[in-house]
């Protein structure tokens, strides 16, 4: 499909740009083992390296074999992941763990079929992990990878469509060395971190400078085309702060909705900033405080998280109640609890600044 001289000329030079000039250190990398090529994979999905590297080791320290992952309780596991976000990532985590463990006896499966097959792995992972513990043929396509070869290609097909996705498939497969699958793969998700960066890439030094087209065309900023823009939304998250003697309401967030399986105060949900005296005009804040007397002050400042569809910005309250009120379907729960449970990284932030845990 590509001219088997630009194939050759890509291949080489990257693979020697790998060999010479690539120092990125990376605790996952040169790993053999496929259970912790998975869980640096599973953390990489969402998450920059920087960030990736310390949950990395601290999972591998807490369960060294997908055994010992599998057997530990969930809410641990989620307070080990808090901060990392894209929870359904850790859900499916947990889940393939179990299966491994239970159903496959321990033993990671070794083919890349039944790697797909996995829960929480799609084409990407599975690619990452059977060419990496296996050496099997199959080539990384990620937003990397899309943006390094739409760039020295010069390709306009959108990267976010069907047509793309195909196209940027057949093209990365055809490029991949199918001898060193798992040092290539490496290498192109390295370079495209390092040199072929999304802003301000290295173009200066750049092995591949000679022979890229955007390059050659002064359009580097212009590849990759997307098709759709991000439409964002805001949602304003009020958190009652109810202390009553030494202990707080909360409770575990369930449903469709973000951040599934983690816990939360009482919350009063508004899709703009509201004042304090709407706040406390609310049907779910009157509910609550049902007979009860109240003092209710502001706590900090305004927290803010950007999620890939929506803006969540929080605000805190403290409300001191006289009397005996009636939180359905929250727990109280003590500071020192408090401190084991898994949060949004939005209340994680607060109860850090506030509480210092
Ligand atoms: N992103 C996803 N997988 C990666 C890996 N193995 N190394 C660097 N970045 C990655």
């Amino acid at each position: 499909m590509i001219d088997k001289n630009r194939t050759s000329v890509f291949r080489l030079a990257l693979l020697k740009w790998d060999k010479m000039d690539n120092d990125r250190p990376m605790p996952w990398k040169g790993e053999k083992d496929p259970y912790k090529i998975w869980l640096s994979e599973i953390i990489l999905q969402q998450t920059r390296v920087e960030q990736g590297w310390a949950y990395y080791e601290r999972f591998i320290k807490s369960f060294p074999t997908v055994q010992s992952l599998a057997a530990a309780s969930e809410t641990k596991v989620f307070k080990l992941w808090e901060g990392l976000g894209y929870y359904t990532r850790c859900k499916n985590l947990i889940a393939t763990a179990k299966f491994i463990a239970h159903e496959l006896n321990g033993e990671f499966p070794s083919s890349y079929d039944a790697i797909l097959d996995l829960k929480g792995i799609g084409p990407y992972t599975a690619a990452a992990i059977a060419s990496f513990a296996y050496n099997l043929p199959y080539a990384v396509v990620d937003g990397n990878v899309f943006r390094i070869l739409a760039r020295y290609f010069g390709i306009d097909t959108a990267i976010d469509s069907a047509a793309g996705k195909r196209l940027f498939t057949l093209m990365a497969n055809d490029l991949l060395d199918k001898k060193q699958a798992g040092i290539y793969n490496q290498a192109l998700m390295d370079f495209g971190a390092v040199m072929c960066k999304p802003q301000l890439p290295i173009c200066s030094t750049c092995p591949l400078q000679k022979s890229c087209k955007a390059y050659a065309d002064n359009r580097v900023n212009e590849w990759p085309v997307k098709e759709k823009k991000i439409i964002k939304k805001s949602r304003w998250f009020y958190y009652l702060i109810i202390p009553q003697g030494k202990k707080i309401a909360v409770r575990k967030r369930t449903g469709k909705d973000i951040w599934e399986n983690l816990y939360e105060f009482p919350l009063v949900e508004s899709t703009k900033a509201i004042s304090l005296k709407k706040l406390i005009q609310t049907a779910a804040f009157k509910k609550w405080m049902e007979g009860a007397s109240f003092v209710i002050s502001p706590i900090g400042t305004l927290f803010q998280q950007q999620l890939t569809h929506q803006t969540i910005k929080g605000k805190f309250l403290q409300v001191q109640i006289k009397g005996n009120i009636s939180l359905a379907g929250y727990e109280m729960v003590s500071l020192k609890k408090l401190s084991t449970l898994p949060f949004p990284k939005l209340i994680a932030a607060f109860l850090e600044k506030e509480y210092r845990k």
